[in-house]
């Protein structure tokens, strides 16, 4: 038995404080395809969580990680750090180069 939904993906604003510039944030994409898909040039490298090349930090919103445990401190992630490779949106969100 197949399911079909017709319920389309939460699509969020983004901004990049230093520059002003938006992007569309789909809740169901990570964040670094988002920026990349706005002509944002944002560093990355591996794409995994691990490397912490494409650390950011969100001055709003929040985000969620399809990994347990992100390359990043529990302080961190208090402090609003964030790792775009891995990170999917869960509202509108202002991110910031760390
Ligand atoms: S690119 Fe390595 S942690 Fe994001």
């Amino acid at each position: 038995m197949t399911t079909e939904s017709n319920q389309q993906p939460a699509v969020f604003k983004g901004l990049l404080q230093e520059t002003g510039s938006a992007f569309a944030a789909p809740a169901d994409q990570r964040l670094f395809a988002s920026m990349r898909q706005a002509g944002i040039d944002w560093p990355v490298s591996c794409r995994n969580g691990t490397c912490r090349t494409c650390i950011g930090q969100l001055l709003e919103g929040q985000v969620a990680y399809d990994i347990p445990w992100p390359g990043l401190s529990l302080e961190e992630k208090r402090d609003g750090y964030c790792l775009p490779c891995i990170a999917r949106p869960l509202g509108d969100l202002v991110i910031q180069r760390a």
